[in-house]
């Protein structure tokens, strides 16, 4: 396939962004979008330009390090992948491909396609874990009953991977479903409970001080997630903080 691609660069935090055209050949459908880009890249340094910076570590859906929003939409095209798991055979020779940072106040772009998404750390520093005792006496986890749906709605809110896709199709740059998957992850197990309340009001007071903006039940988020985290959560999180408040 023969491709055009519009990519956003931007030198610097403080520079001004712009969108910029290149051509890029021979790519194979059976290419991974970031493959297609790291061909792009190589084309750029054979000709001695500045490679395109984006983000990217595991390459499996693990991470949650590449964030980017291709045609209109985060991780791109189809449902429930990173873009790192995004084959070229969704698109067709002769297609433009629109690459642009996930873009929101509480994401500053660093560089080209990548933002800083350091809020998301300092969220889960206010209340994102578990205090345990590890002076031996710990009890096992296991010896623990827990109900099935317990287990397994857990394990689903725990399989959000931090990418932000959420908040950079949420029209209010909204961060409700990550936080509403953190608190959840939590709050349905029994270790979760003795640190709960504490948890959800400071996790929720992090976020708000961040920047991210409020949840009005559009479902965006829900949609774009590659983990398919749901709504669900963020019902969860609300009751949470209730509880907490009383
Ligand atoms: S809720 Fe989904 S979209 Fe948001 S950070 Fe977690 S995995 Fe990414
Ligand atoms: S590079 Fe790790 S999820 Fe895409």
């Amino acid at each position: 396939m023969n491709l055009t691609l519009k990519i956003w660069r931007q030198k610097d935090a403080s520079s001004k962004g712009q969108m910029v055209d290149y051509n890029v050949t021979d790519i194979s459908e059976h290419m991974s979008f970031l493959e297609m880009m790291d061909v792009l890249n190589e084309q750029l340094i054979d000709v001695g330009e500045e490679p395109v910076v984006f983000d990217h570590d595991c390459r499996e859906g693990i991470c949650g390090m590449c964030s980017m929003y291709i045609n209109g939409q985060a991780h791109g095209p189809d449902r429930a992948i990173t873009t790192c798991q995004l084959h070229m055979r969704t698109f067709k020779d002769g297609d433009t491909i629109t690459i642009e940072p996930f873009r929101a106040a509480a994401f500053p772009v660093i560089k080209d396609l990548v933002v800083d998404r350091s809020a998301f750390e300092r969220i889960q520093q206010a209340g994102g874990y578990i205090s345990v005792n590890t002076s031996g006496n710990t009890q096992d986890a296991n010896a623990i009953p827990i109900s099935k749906y317990a287990a397994d709605e857990a394990m689903d809110a725990a399989t959000c991977i931090g990418c932000g896709a959420c908040v950079a199709t949420c029209k209010n740059s909204s961060a409700m479903l990550f936080v509403g998957a953190k608190v959840s992850q939590y709050a349905l197990l029994p270790q979760g409970q003795i640190e709960a309340a504490d948890r959800v009001r400071n996790m929720v007071e992090q976020m708000d001080l961040e920047g991210f903006g409020n949840c009005t039940n559009t479902g965006a988020c829900e949609v774009e997630c590659p983990k398919g985290i749901s709504l669900d959560n963020i019902a969860r999180m609300n009751r949470e903080l209730i509880k907490a408040s009383v």
